[in-house]
């Protein structure tokens, strides 16, 4: 028998117990003890949040106001759903138009308020390409919001590396949906090709900052870039010449 809850543990220790049952006694794993201790996983129940992350996209949004005047929000990676409930609090709201949709490899319940694709990747361009049309038409999203992050390995440049591919999804995303002067927000494994793909970004968006939230943990190596400003008009330029595409089709790969 494990004991889970730290009270409990001295009072067992100090009552008369086989010695089969106290050796099975053990203290709290680390993960535990952090699970416990965390104020984020506690405001989050408190909140109704499906995770601690809603406060990394609050704290992102109160320094960089994401939101503002947004009404056509993309998740991508929105599984368990907590940044999708924190987007649907915060996007303008139209009549008559859903503000979210929220997109993710795994199956998860539906966020209220938003449209919903489970068992889909971020690569399915058809499904998503349906799902744009008929939620906004014509209308552009306006901000794209990636949380996106395969299981770490531990391997520090393996998950660097993976990280990388899926941000470059997500440029490739706001490439072909984003509005122009749209804002991006997203999460990569801290590593040493994170300048580059920084550089490319400056290309195409006015504004490129790299932000730590407090409620990531200090521990773990992930952070925010966030990119502001959108320029549309860079990005036609640049692929209305043939040789550029081909530069361009390399800086992603
Ligand atoms: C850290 S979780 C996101 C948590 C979410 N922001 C929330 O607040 O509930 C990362 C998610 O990215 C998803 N993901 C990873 N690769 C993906 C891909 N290629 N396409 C879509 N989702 C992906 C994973 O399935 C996982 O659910």
């Amino acid at each position: 028998m494990r004991i889970s809850n730290p009270q409990l543990l001295p009072l067992c220790q100090s009552l008369w117990l086989p010695v089969t049952f106290r050796t099975q006694i053990r203290p709290l794993s680390r993960w535990h003890a952090q699970q416990s201790s965390d104020v984020y996983i506690k405001a989050a129940k408190a909140e109704s949040y499906r995770c601690r992350s809603a406060f990394k996209l609050l704290q992102i949004n109160e320094s960089f106001s994401l939101f503002k005047g947004k009404k056509r929000v993309v998740d991508l990676g929105a599984a368990p759903g907590s940044w999708s409930q924190i987007a649907v609090k915060l996007a303008r709201k139209e009549p008559s138009t859903i503000p979210v949709l929220s997109i993710d490899l795994l199956d998860f319940e539906p966020v209220p308020g938003t449209i919903h694709l489970p068992k889909t990747s971020v690569e399915n361009t058809t499904v998503i390409n349906k799902a744009l049309e008929e939620m906004w038409g014509e209308n552009k999203p306006q901000l794209v919001l990636s949380d996106m992050l395969h299981n770490v390995s531990g391997e520090n440049s393996f998950d660097h590396i993976n990280s990388l591919k899926l941000c470059s999804h997500v440029l490739k995303f706001c490439f072909i949906h984003l509005e122009d002067r749209g804002s991006v927000v997203m999460k990569i494994y801290n590593g040493p090709h994170e300048p580059e793909f920084i550089k490319l970004l400056q290309f195409y968006f006015k504004r490129v900052k790299r932000f730590k939230p407090d409620a990531s943990r200090k521990s773990s190596k992930e952070h925010y870039i966030i990119a502001k400003g959108f320029q549309r008009d860079v990005y036609d330029k640049k692929h209305s010449r043939p040789e550029i595409q081909d530069d361009l089709s390399e800086e992603l790969d």
